[in-house]
C-alpha cells in the first residue's frame, strides 16, 4: 500500500506500518493512508490540498498552522494526521465562501487585518474558537487569546480591531466604525 507519506516525501519505508485514517474536514469525511509520522499540517496541505493551512515555523512557536481539532485550536504541525483520526478538523477553507463570508473573514477585510496574510488563516481559526466560547471579548482577552499567533508584518493593532469587529457582528451589534480603537 502506498502511504501519503511516501508520495509527500518519496521516502519510502516498508517497515513503518500505514493506518488507514478517516478524518471529518470541513464537513466532508477524508479518508487516507498514512505513516504514523506523517503531521496532520502536511495531510492537510499535500495530501487534500487545503493550503490556507500555512507552515512557518513546524516547532510549535509561530501559529500559521493554527487549525480547529473538534473545535479547539491546535497547532497542526505538531498534530499527527493519526491523532485526528476520527475527528472534526476545521481549516480556514471551511469558514465561509468568496460569496459568503464568515463574520470573521469580514472583519479581517474591513479592519485591515492582513498585510501578507501569512499569518491570516491562523490568526482566524483561533478567533473562531475564542469567540464560540466568548463572544464579547475585551481586547485584552483578544490579545491573550492571539498570544500563540505571531504576525511577521507586526499588524497587531488591526488584527486586535478585526476580532473586535467580528465579534460585534457575530452579537448583531453594529460593529466599530472602521479605524476606531475599542
Ligand atoms: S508552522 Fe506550526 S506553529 Fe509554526
Ligand atoms: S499579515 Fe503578514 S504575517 Fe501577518
Amino acid at each position: 500500500m502506498t502511504s501519503l507519506f511516501e508520495e509527500i516525501t518519496g521516502d519510502a519505508d516498508s517497515s513503518v506500518p500505514v493506518r488507514r485514517v478517516t478524518i471529518t474536514v470541513n464537513g466532508q469525511p477524508r479518508t487516507a493512508d498514512v505513516e504514523p509520522r506523517l503531521l496532520l499540517a502536511h495531510l492537510l496541505r499535500q495530501g487534500l490540498r487545503l493550503t490556507g493551512t500555512h507552515t512557518g515555523c513546524d516547532t510549535t512557536n509561530c501559529g500559521a498552522c493554527t487549525v480547529l481539532l473538534d473545535g479547539a485550536p491546535v497547532k497542526s504541525c505538531t498534530v499527527l494526521a493519526v491523532q485526528a483520526d476520527g475527528h472534526d478538523v476545521t481549516t480556514v477553507e471551511g469558514l465561509g465562501t468568496p460569496g459568503e463570508l464568515d463574520p470573521i473573514q469580514e472583519g479581517f477585510k474591513q479592519e485591515h487585518g492582513l498585510q501578507c496574510g501569512f499569518c491570516t488563516p491562523g490568526m482566524m481559526l483561533t478567533t473562531k474558537a475564542l469567540l464560540e466560547e466568548n463572544p464579547d471579548p475585551t481586547e485584552d482577552e483578544v490579545r491573550w487569546a492571539l498570544g500563540g499567533n505571531l504576525c511577521r508584518c507586526t499588524g497587531y493593532q488591526n488584527i486586535v480591531k478585526s476580532v473586535l469587529w467580528a465579534a460585534a457582528k457575530r452579537r448583531g451589534e453594529v460593529p466599530p466604525a472602521e479605524g476606531s480603537t475599542s
